[in-house]
């Protein structure tokens, strides 16, 4: 076991940090008096045992006007800050951070007020890809990269940009062993197997697009009630993405732009955006083994994937880069929530809750779908019941475990990697960090399907309606988005 000396600071002890600390120090090798919480909503039963153990614990909420203040009095070089709060602006904490030596993780990267200046402003300045070219700015104007700072490391982003390597490295063998490649590609392919080259193999293997699919399909016999959002993590942070752009990584084999497309002015051009909100953006999908309808919730792998598998010529070029979006279909209880809300004007209920103890079976089902290579479509991931969960930590539910090992396995490639400057998940080795995830992640899988958009496809009112679809290209976008005519 790694041992560290050095503080940690949890910001934020809600549905994930729960699961998080318990599994961080069966991880770590660190006593619970180097540990702090600081939360400004204290839950005086979740903190009591870890008070108890020697965890100090500090009621106080991180704003822009006492970042500095109260971080300064929790960590200092050579210390490790874990962010699992909501809204508290990345480009500042992780500037902070740098300036004082201190490591840095978050799940997602976020801003102090996202509502703020978000009515009819362009689209593009809503996504996360906005957020991530400021972060570039940022960081292309510090003199060194400095202490590591692990970006969005939960389960999606996070663990999907793991799962995607790993299927493109499963592809290839199966497709070598089939043969589906001879002479000189099969041997192209295996050189970039070899050297770990994921943006040249998924252009070899001629991946076309991927989906992180998800099926949540826990299920409570505490049904939603009137006026309550119901979720199985952060309904605040699931609402803020939900209600905003749709956004995805665009890919080089995409004939036509979806209706309310925009396109990005500056930064690599990699994704598009559109005027509609995600959670109103549905797609078809597959999770093993079976459709699924999902949304196109804005989300950091579609930046993060896209980015690392484009292949660009001599002259910076984009050459080739696959669509990469989220499409989730997350419990019955949110969508029942989901739904009320769009009743709602979007204005959030009155009460929201994260189930955990109440819930009586089902099970997260998070992968990604790699698709459009020789054997079709490519499934990896995991498949997380809530038994497997509560008997991993007591309490917690799949979707939460997902996320929280995720970010014990960040922290541990950081502490062993402290100098590492600002990563995103692709720039973690999967191995690494697979192999701390999969005793946490129930049945791993990695799996060929045949499925594609168009095999189930069927047209209630054939001849009467103008469904959007390329049946020359099953892999066109238009194919998997749910339009007026499908
Ligand atoms: N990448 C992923 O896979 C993934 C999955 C789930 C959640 N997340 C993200 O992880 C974060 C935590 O999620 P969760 O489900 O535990 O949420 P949660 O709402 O259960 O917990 C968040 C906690 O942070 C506290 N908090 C919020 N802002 C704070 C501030 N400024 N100062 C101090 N405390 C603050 C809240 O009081 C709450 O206890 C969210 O940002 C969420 O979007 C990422």
């Amino acid at each position: 076991m790694i041992a560290s000396h050095n503080r940690i600071l949890f910001v934020g002890f809600g549905a994930v940090a729960r699961c998080t600390l318990p599994i961080l120090l069966s991880h770590l090798k660190v006593s619970p008096t180097q540990i702090t919480i600081l939360d400004f909503d204290p839950n005086e039963s979740a903190l009591k045992p870890w008070i108890e153990k020697g965890v100090t614990f500090v009621q106080e909420k991180i704003v822009p006007e006492n970042l500095g203040a109260v971080l300064a009095q929790h960590v200092s070089t050579g210390d490790l800050l874990i962010d699992l709060a909501w809204n508290i602006d990345c480009c500042e904490i992780v500037q902070w951070c740098h300036d004082h030596g201190v490591m840095y993780l978050n799940t997602s990267v976020e801003l102090w007020d996202p509502y703020e200046h978000s009515k009819n402003a362009h689209p593009s300045q809503l996504t996360l890809y906005w957020r991530h070219n400021n972060l570039r700015r940022m960081i292309a104007g510090w003199a060194s990269p400095g202490p590591t700072a692990v970006l969005e490391h939960g389960a999606n982003p996070g663990l999907i940009s793991h799962f995607t390597k790993q299927a493109l490295l499963d592809i290839a063998a199966n497709c070598l062993a089939e043969k589906k490649f001879i002479g000189e590609q099969a041997e192209r392919i295996q050189s970039h197997v070899k050297s770990l080259e994921f943006n040249h193999l998924a252009h070899e293997l001629g991946v076309k697009v991927i989906h992180c699919s998800e099926r949540d399909t826990q299920i409570t016999n505490c049904p939603k009630e009137v006026d309550e959002f119901v979720n199985t993590w952060s309904v605040e942070g699931f609402r803020e993405e939900g209600t905003t752009t749709a956004e995805m990584g665009w890919g080089t084999h995409e004939k036509e732009l979806p209706p309310f497309a925009y396109q990005h002015s500056d930064g690599p051009k990699s994704q598009i955006c559109m005027a509609r909100m995600g959670m109103n953006t549905f797609v078809v999908s597959w999770v093993p083994s079976y459709n699924i309808v999902g949304m196109v919730v804005r989300h950091g792998e579609a930046f993060s994937i896209t980015e690392n598998l484009s292949v660009r010529d001599a002259s910076g070029n984009t050459i080739y880069r696959p669509t990469v979006h989220y499409a989730y279909c997350p419990c019955d209880a949110a969508i029942a929530s989901l739904n009320e809300l769009r009743g709602y004007d979007y204005k959030l209920q009155p009460r929201i809750r994260i189930m955990t103890d109440e819930i009586t079976s089902g099970s997260d089902i998070l992968g990604a779908l790699v698709m459009g290579h020789p054997l079709t479509s490519w499934w990896c991931g995991s498949d997380l019941s809530i038994e497997e969960s509560r008997r991993l930590v007591p309490h917690q539910n799949a979707t939460t475990m997902q996320v929280a090992i995720s970010v014990v396995a960040a922290c541990m490639w950081m502490i062993q990697n402290p100098n590492r400057g600002v990563n995103l998940p692709d720039n973690l080795p999967h191995d690494f960090v697979l192999d701390i995830a999969k005793p946490y992640l129930g049945t791993f899988i990695s799996m060929q399907s045949d499925w594609t958009p168009l095999k189930h496809y069927t047209n209630a009112f054939h001849g009467y309606n103008q469904p959007q679809i390329d049946h020359a290209d099953p892999w066109q976008f238009k194919n998997f988005l749910l339009t007026d005519g499908d």
